[in-house]
């Protein structure tokens, strides 16, 4: 599903993620574990595309980083749920048509449509907000919809960047098991945290990364 092979990426501020190698298969569940500024967003940018290696190369879904098409990159992305550590929400749309947005793009009929993003925000705890617009939420409210928009549409991969980074204990316990329900769907997860205490209960395969290194992947 995604590879990195010998990756490097140097910012313009001299600040690099170096040799990068790891593999992660269909239905994996894997968590990228570091601290504040190890280089967990730009990971998660490499698989999205959003970033391109300097050296090595990043394959996802059977394309390779390496001089990808535009149209490739727009089909990597559609199959692809990500959580942005941003959210990046669209602050002229309500949070029902936020999250129904890949469907949408996607062509699925309305009637499906709402089905499906009824069910995901009653998972979430979003239901009386579906009329409401961005800015009149919380910041977890936020980043639950921005959860619910990646994982509508049944991803092959989700890509979670501190999803739970706003959320008090019950909204976070909510959104971890919405994620491993997704997971048990078939669908690999990565998943960015810096809390030691979200690998301790759901323990699941670790990357481990410091100042843009790898220094550690351990399976259960
Ligand atoms: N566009 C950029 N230009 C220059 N440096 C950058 C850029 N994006 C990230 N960096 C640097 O790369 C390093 C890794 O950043 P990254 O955002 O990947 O870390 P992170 O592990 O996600 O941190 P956090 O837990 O705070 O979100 C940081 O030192 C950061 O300053
Ligand atoms: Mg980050």
């Amino acid at each position: 599903m995604i590879s990195f092979d010998n990756v490097h990426l140097r910012f313009d501020t001299g600040i690099s993620l170096r040799d990068l190698n790891f593999d992660i298969e269909k239905n994996e569940f894997v968590y990228l574990y570091g601290p504040s500024g190890s280089g967990k967003t730009s990971i998660l940018k490499l698989i999205y595309m959003d970033l391109f290696p300097n050296d090595g190369q990043v394959k996802v879904l059977g394309h390779v980083s390496t001089g990808i098409k535009r149209r490739d990159i727009a089909r990597i992305r559609q199959r692809i749920g990500m959580v942005f550590q941003k959210f990046r929400l669209l602050s002229d749309r309500d949070i029902y048509s936020n999250i129904a947005l890949p469907l949408e793009i996607q062509g699925h009929k309305s009637n499906e449509i709402r089905r499906k993003v009824v069910h995901v925000a009653d998972e979430l705890g979003l239901h009386s907000r579906l009329h409401h617009f961005p800015h009149e939420l919380s910041g977890g409210e936020q980043q639950r919809v921005a959860l619910a928009r990646s994982t509508v549409n049944s991803p092959d991969i989700i890509l979670a960047d501190e999803p739970t980074a706003h959320l008090d204990e019950k909204a976070s316990a909510e959104v971890m098991e919405w994620i491993w329900k997704i997971h048990a769907g078939g669908t690999s997860v990565l998943f960015a945290t810096h809390k030691e205490h979200i690998l301790k209960q759901e323990p699941a395969r670790t990357i481990s990364i410091d100042s843009g290194e790898i220094i550690q992947d351990r399976s259960v």
